[in-house]
């Protein structure tokens, strides 16, 4: 099954395995750096059917991090356009951007510099659905009001529009890890009264609205696909009918893909991330809840005979895999067949003679 081809919206994937996006923390003012040329042409040999290009910031604020990705302005579109070019000169698979805003995760340091705490210089203001603060020693964001709303819906619109000009072939939207969309979605950030808080519908709103703009805008070839937060693994957090209602939802939208992840809304959460598949058994519960869309899931899926069973049994369509990746590259050669090794690299996988 991992090898079964499938179709997602007008390109068929090769297989299930796709690169899960990966902050590189390694841009220039926004742009991919020679960094990203490097760990990039890797990726896109690995064997996986489709590259998710790492969380890429829609505004200026919108970034984690001052060396975040982000694709805001003219620059930006350009730099990109010649890192795509260059990526599909090597190989020709489905490459799609993940498109963010940090909201009160913003303004922070690169994760290698002060464990990723909060800036002290040069820190902007944060913004978020409600001025709760992540954590003690984070800054309280500002509480983002209808007009800020407005400009962060056009901000992911405009980000998209620039993604599919500068040539790629789809659209990820992050609403998990605790990020703006999140913050909105997530009962335990979002406490506003107004109609963008409170109800399910009403925390789902934000989510709804940029995904509708994004799908208005997409060319019907690109491909749109979410990171769709099932759980806040807290009490009073995202429960799995919030999620089952939300990914209808964005099914009904037209998104053609949801890969299924969670927790990130507060620093300290009930999730294990050191289980095989922790993710698996709420994947399923989600999309036994969902049909015509595929689905997919993320965390700790290298395992490829349960990968290739929890496919079969249908708990999920596809699987985006991280960490193996950044260890290496190639780990899918030796577990796959032959035909995802590069012909240049054919020799050094050669059965030896005894
Ligand atoms: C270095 C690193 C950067 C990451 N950056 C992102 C990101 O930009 N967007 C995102 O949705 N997830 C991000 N993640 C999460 C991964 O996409 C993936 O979901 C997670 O690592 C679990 O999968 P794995 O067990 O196969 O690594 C990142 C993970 C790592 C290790």
């Amino acid at each position: 099954m991992i090898k079964k081809k499938i179709k997602l919206n007008n390109n068929i994937l090769s297989n299930r395995i796709i690169v899960s996006p990966m902050c590189q923390y390694s841009s220039i003012r926004g742009s991919p750096s020679n960094w990203h040329y490097k760990h990039l042409s890797n990726l896109i040999l690995s064997g996986a059917s489709m590259l998710v290009l790492e969380s890429t910031a829609v505004s200026k604020i919108g970034r984690i991090t001052y060396n975040d990705l982000g694709l805001f302005n003219k620059t930006q579109e350009k730099n990109f356009s010649k890192l795509i070019k260059f990526l599909k000169s090597i190989k020709d698979i489905p490459i799609c951007l993940q498109i963010s805003h940090s909201g009160r995760k913003g303004s922070c340091n690169i994760p290698w510099v002060n464990s990723g705490n909060p800036l002290k210089k040069n820190k902007w203001k944060t913004i978020s659905s409600s001025n709760l603060k992540r954590d003690i020693n984070w800054p309280a964001p500002k509480k983002a009001s209808l007009n800020d709303i407005k400009k962060i819906i056009s901000e992911f619109e405009n980000t998209a529009s620039r993604a599919i000009r500068a040539g790629f072939d789809g659209i990820e939207i992050h609403m998990a890890h605790g990020y703006l969309i999140h913050q909105f979605i997530s009962p335990i950030c979002n406490v506003r009264n107004d109609e963008y808080g409170g109800s399910v519908k009403k925390r789902c709103r934000l989510s709804l609205e940029i995904t509708e703009r994004i799908k208005k805008k997409l060319p019907k070839n690109k491909i749109l696909g979410i990171r769709l937060t099932g759980s806040d693994h807290l009490n009073k957090g995202i429960s799995l009918n919030d999620s089952v209602y939300l990914a209808k939802k964005l099914k009904n939208i037209g998104v053609n893909y949801i890969c299924i992840s969670s927790g990130g809304i507060i620093r300290k959460t009930n999730l294990n991330i050191n289980k095989q598949a922790f993710r698996v058994a709420m994947t399923k519960k989600i999309k036994e809840n969902l049909k015509n869309v595929l689905v997919g899931t993320t965390g700790r899926l290298e395992n490829l005979k349960n990968l290739e069973k929890n496919i079969l049994s249908k708990k999920l369509d596809l699987a985006f895999i991280g960490r193996p990746f950044l260890k290496n590259s190639n780990w899918l050669y030796d577990s796959l067949d032959k035909n995802y090794i590069p012909k240049q690299y054919e020799k050094a996988f050669e059965k030896k003679d005894k």
